[in-house]
């Protein structure tokens, strides 16, 4: 397991790219499946957690030019769309390793098949919710089946081509599951409304869109009519946004180490994912957007961030989906601002790779800082010194790089163990952090 040690430093000035989004990253392998004819995909994240979802697409006997273990950075990824039926049963248990993405968009997307797959995942998958995605998934007609089999957790989805479509009312805001139910509306053909509570990111419909399914959305309902004999246009020559997940470490370093001047070059702005931007400015953080454009269907810009003198905030309500991936990193801006700072109405924390409330606090407290735990959320009491002291992952990536950040402005040693799953979602992440 590796390790990382991070000690202080002062007046940071650095240019830094991140590589491509995640979400989207995912989306352009299994829309890119589905359309039909050629997408040529650019600066697709190569995270582990992507590389799943590469995987699993290839073993259902989707055509692509390169393999999880040949893709490069920089490599133009070729997908042979052969249309919205073409996948192939495979009796290879389909791994989705540590991505809650993988599996809940495969979820659907397999319960639309005549055919039962089997579906896996990590030690921290095999954990997390899922029925979340069955519920409404069974009524539409698929049916499933968990089975523990030496400490690993197998799901079969039974699927079925022909799926009732129907309208559901999401409990949380969850583009996970909202997609997942897109998917097996679009690969059954049936219609299906989908009202989430709040409006979780957005890229499902912006990309479908773009590929010609005749969505629509209306607030908080994405809405799909009956679309039997449709036809995916591909994506053609399509270019995945920087991530702002990512970008959001080193804009946090930018504003809390002092001296800091850091710039964040065409970082996607998409508004269902940047909020965190808002909530710095809310904060006092100095930051500047330059250099705007759009990107394959999403808004990009330059994002510069200079260290700041930040005031606590109070986040909660309609804006924690969109920035849920982005909390970790926030209690350690706020840990660094005057006043209290209180994030509420972010419960799912507690599900994802790790319980990100009970990690981030209990971390938060040994590294000096005065900070309550609530079952939605947390309160940080700022500014706090930073004592330094030793940090496990959980084998949660944000936690890892979270504290990364903090000690960038530690009075002694922050040292990270297991540092492995950064890969998941940011493998450059050790290359680009050294240069701060
Ligand atoms: C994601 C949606 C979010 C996010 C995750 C990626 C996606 O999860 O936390 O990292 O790509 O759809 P939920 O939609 O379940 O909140």
């Amino acid at each position: 397991m590796s390790s990382l040690t991070v000690t202080s430093k002062s007046n940071i000035k650095a240019t830094i790219t991140v590589p491509g989004d995640k979400s989207i990253s995912h989306r352009s392998l299994i829309f890119g499946a589905l359309a039909e004819g050629e997408s040529r995909v650019s600066n697709l994240l190569l995270g582990e957690d992507v590389l799943s979802t590469m995987t699993i697409l290839q073993k259902m006997g989707v055509k692509m030019s390169h393999t999880a273990e040949t893709i490069k950075p920089g490599d133009i990824l070729t997908i042979q769309g052969k249309g919205i039926h073409s996948l192939k049963a495979t009796s290879d248990i389909l791994d989705c390793g540590n991505s809650g993405t993988t599996m809940r968009l495969m979820l659907g997307l397999l319960s639309a098949q005549d055919f039962s797959s089997t579906l896996t995942g990590d030690a921290s998958l095999n954990k997390r919710p899922m029925e979340r995605v069955f519920e409404p998934l069974r009524k539409m007609g698929a049916s499933f089946e968990v089975k523990e089999v030496d400490g690993k957790r197998l799901i079969t989805v039974h699927g079925k081509k022909n799926l009732s479509g129907g309208s559901f009312t999401l409990p949380v805001a969850s583009a996970q599951v909202k997609s997942a139910i897109v998917l097996a509306a679009l690969g059954s053909g049936c219609a299906v409304d989908v009202t989430e509570p709040s409006l979780s990111r957005d890229h499902t419909e912006r990309m479908l869109l773009g590929m010609g399914a005749p969505l629509s959305i209306k607030n908080t309902t994405v809405s799909l009519p009956a679309t039997s004999g449709l036809k995916l246009k591909p994506l053609g020559n399509f270019s995945v946004a920087n991530d702002f997940s990512s970008a959001a470490f080193f804009i946090a370093a930018g504003l809390i180490v002092p001296g800091a001047h850091v710039t964040l070059k065409q970082v996607n702005l998409n508004p269902t994912r940047a909020a965190l931007l808002d909530v710095f400015k809310k904060m006092d953080g100095k930051i500047e957007i330059q250099n705007e454009q759009d990107v394959s269907g999403e808004k990009v810009g330059d994002i510069i961030a200079r260290y700041s003198s930040l005031k606590g905030t109070s986040v909660s309500g309609q804006i924690i989906p969109w920035l849920i991936d982005e909390i970790p990193i926030l209690s350690i801006v706020a840990s660094k601002a005057q006043g209290e700072t209180t994030i509420a109405d972010a419960k799912e924390l507690r599900v994802k790779e790790s319980d990100r409330i009970k990690v981030m606090c209990g971390h938060l407290a040994v590294l000096g800082v005065n900070v309550g735990e609530k079952p939605d959320g947390m309160v940080i009491q700022g500014p706090s010194p930073f004592k330094g002291g030793s940090f496990k992952s959980h084998g949660d990536h944000r936690v890892a790089m979270s504290f990364a950040i903090a000690g960038l402005c530690s009075d002694a040693p922050v040292i990270i163990d297991d540092t492995d799953c950064i890969k998941t979602s940011f493998p450059s992440f050790f290359k680009l952090f050294e240069k701060l």
